[in-house]
């Protein structure tokens, strides 16, 4: 039985393209569902319908749902929602390889212990060594990758040689990958920005025009690294891929969850009927809790996550969000 370079965990829409980008690019690689009977839905109709239809299988892509296989790959893909990370990292722990990788594709931060999803699976696969396990994150916009355009993402381990093992067997032609030691910041840009891609979207949906949406997006970047900061990451991560540059992906893009709910919103839907029209899961809106919880801890000021937390979960209108936001006491940039 030979061993994988990489397994993916997770077959919704960032999982299956990851897969899909890797077995592209040649990689040894596998995708595993939760059970067989997902895995044989997913063998006979050669394709993710729900969440990528007619990006077909290669023939290289591997489907599976043993986890005593995942284990023992050279590097391990969570891609699944920050909420489950800790769980499925339990049921991999016991089999798990001296030297395998885990990097999270999770942008959130756990409820409750409001730990990034590297620190939970610190926690979940102990005493795996801490420097082998990481981040991947980045403006991955999902399915444009799968439609086969180009992209960049980041491995952040804090350890160098992990971080240039797991770069050499995640890099394509299509997806160039950089590396980070900075884990912390790395996770905070991308949990944090989606906290920001549902104003954009509240922007969008408002009609605000560009220079509000620039001036928030710019804000919200404030505010990221303000938080990150606070909880060690160095400010400069945030003007990176994982940072800057997922924000500008992620508020522009007419495909992004998080903005659409935020547009969604703006509109006048319920936080609910905006969620069961998505049918997806937008990390932004537990981000929105988590974040602010964490900033009252570390004593951090987060006036749109403040204003963004109204909105969601206290029936403010986005519109008087707006206007308070405008007439706050305007601070040094
Ligand atoms: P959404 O979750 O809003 O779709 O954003 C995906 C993402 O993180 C892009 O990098």
């Amino acid at each position: 039985n030979q061993r994988l370079d990489v397994a993916v965990i997770g077959t919704g829409n960032w999982g299956t393209t990851l897969a899909l980008v890797l077995a592209r690019g040649g990689c040894n690689v596998t995708l595993f569902g939760r059970n067989q009977a997902e895995v044989g839905q997913l063998q006979a109709a050669g394709e993710n319908s729900r969440f990528l239809p007619g990006q077909r299988f290669p023939a290289n892509l591997g489907l599976a749902y043993d986890l005593a296989l995942a284990a023992q790959a050279q590097v391990i893909l969570l891609a699944v929602p920050s909420k489950t990370i800790r769980s499925n990292a339990l049921q991999l722990a016991p089999q798990l390889a001296p030297d395998s990788i885990i990097l999270s594709c999770a942008k959130g931060i756990e409820s409750g212990s409001l730990e990034t999803m590297s620190e939970v699976l610190a926690e979940a696969l102990a005493p795996h060594p801490r420097s082998l396990i990481g981040a991947l994150s980045g403006p991955n916009i999902a399915n444009e990758i799968a439609q086969g355009l180009p992209a960049t993402s980041v491995v952040a381990l804090s350890d160098d040689q992990a971080g240039q093992r797991a770069q050499s067997l995640l890099t394509t032609n299509l997806m160039r990958i950089y590396r980070s030691s900075d884990v912390v910041g790395v996770e905070l840009g991308g949990a944090l920005k989606n906290i920001v891609a549902l104003g954009a979207g509240i922007c969008d949906g408002m009609g605000l025009g560009d220079n509000a949406k620039a001036a928030f997006i710019t804000r919200g970047l404030a505010e990221m690294t303000r938080l990150g900061m606070a909880r060690g990451a160095h400010p400069l991560t945030f003007a990176g891929l994982a940072g800057l540059g997922d924000l500008i992906a992620t508020c522009a893009s007419p495909h992004s969850r998080n903005r659409r709910l935020g547009e969604a919103l703006a509109r006048g839907q319920s936080l609910e009927t905006a969620l069961a029209q998505l049918g997806q899961v937008a990390e932004g809106v537990n981000t929105t809790a988590t974040a602010r919880q964490l900033a009252e801890q570390y004593g951090v000021e987060l006036p749109i996550a403040d204003e963004l937390y109204r909105v969601l979960f206290e029936g403010k209108s986005p519109q008087q969000a707006g206007l308070d936001l405008m007439q706050r006491d305007p601070k040094n940039e």
